[in-house]
């Protein structure tokens, strides 16, 4: 993807920002939910909210080291948006029934080790790591979790508040590969070097170990949820053309890794899901009281159209 123009992004934004309250949540169409979709629309639902979770706290930390006060102020923004789309998802919910009043649904184990590791972490990590990261997920959620949502769920309101969830999405995404690139620029060897001396940090592979497995079982849900595989493919496909199409894109070695390990993930007779499904499977067994208290920047769930 080629450079965008940050400063027209950063403008176009602060004019497309809406608010939960700009919907009808009692609108016609909450009764469009199929029985037999209820439960695993709901864990859908569960885990794309939290997804929405960590992509808030990456950009929190994003915005700590953003290399200029546009980049800055644009990861402030995407911190909220993401909040916003948290919220909005959880509002769906509550439409259709899935939650008791005031209750928020709890994140899965690995969701839960990757908020604690963001939360302990990421400030401490260079930008290339969440940089490299964030576009991945984000290519594979817009282009493959949204669209899907929308093929399965015929409410008239799901679709209107995922039309500007959506459009958020997009200029995500702009940034996102902008920033990709960005980090490809500068001396080949010095980039090399940087790449080399994060791994030297223990907090990186922490965060690996839970973010591995965590790709895995939400790979597994949205699969059992009824997602075709190939969609995961397509995403990827865009991540690699999008992020290489530039000589800088694809001198930045965080590109070839996340390429390489996205290509892991999506075949399911790789050598790498074994060790990985056994993790999830050990994660299972983490006493909750090991994690102690949520953080406290997760109490802004709500549902509440007030945000
Ligand atoms: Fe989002
Ligand atoms: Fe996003």
């Amino acid at each position: 993807m080629p450079l965008i123009d940050l400063e027209k992004t950063l403008a176009r934004m602060k004019e497309r920002q809406w608010a939960l309250a700009d919907f009808d949540w009692d609108k016609p169409g909450a009764d469009k939910i199929r029985p037999e979709q209820f439960a695993k629309l709901k864990a859908f639902m569960a885990d794309l909210t939290w997804i929405e979770h960590v992509g808030a706290r990456g950009f929190a930390a994003m915005a700590k080291k953003a290399p200029n006060d546009t980049l800055r102020e644009i990861y402030t923004y995407f911190h909220a948006e993401e909040q916003r789309h948290a919220n909005a998802e959880l509002a769906l919910m509550k439409r259709w029934g899935m939650l008791e009043e005031g209750e928020v649904p709890e994140p899965n184990i690995n969701l839960r080790l990757v908020i604690e590791w963001l939360d302990r972490y990421s400030d401490d990590m260079p930008l290339e790591v969440l940089g490299s990261v964030i576009p991945v997920l984000e290519i594979t959620l817009d282009g493959a979790l949204c669209k899907f949502l929308l093929e399965e769920v015929e409410d008239p309101l799901c679709h209107e508040v995922f039309k500007r969830i959506n459009e958020d999405e997009s200029r995500h995404l702009g940034v996102d590969f902008h920033v990709l690139e960005m980090l490809g620029h500068g001396k080949a060897y010095q980039i090399a070097l940087k790449f080399l001396g994060t791994w030297a940090s223990p907090k990186l592979y922490l965060g690996v170990l839970s973010y591995f497995p965590l790709l895995n079982r939400m790979r597994d849900n949205i699969v059992a949820f009824g997602l075709n595989e190939d969609k995961l493919n397509e995403c990827i496909g865009k991540f690699e053309r999008f992020g290489g199409q530039t000589p800088e894109g694809r001198r930045n070695p965080w590109y070839h890794l996340m390429r390489f390990h996205a290509r892991l993930v999506v075949d399911k007779d790789s050598f790498y899901h074994p060790p990985i499904n056994a993790l999830v499977k050990a994660s299972n067994y983490i006493p909750k009281k090991w994690l102690g208290d949520f953080p406290t920047w997760v109490n802004k769930i709500t549902w509440r159209p007030t945000a």
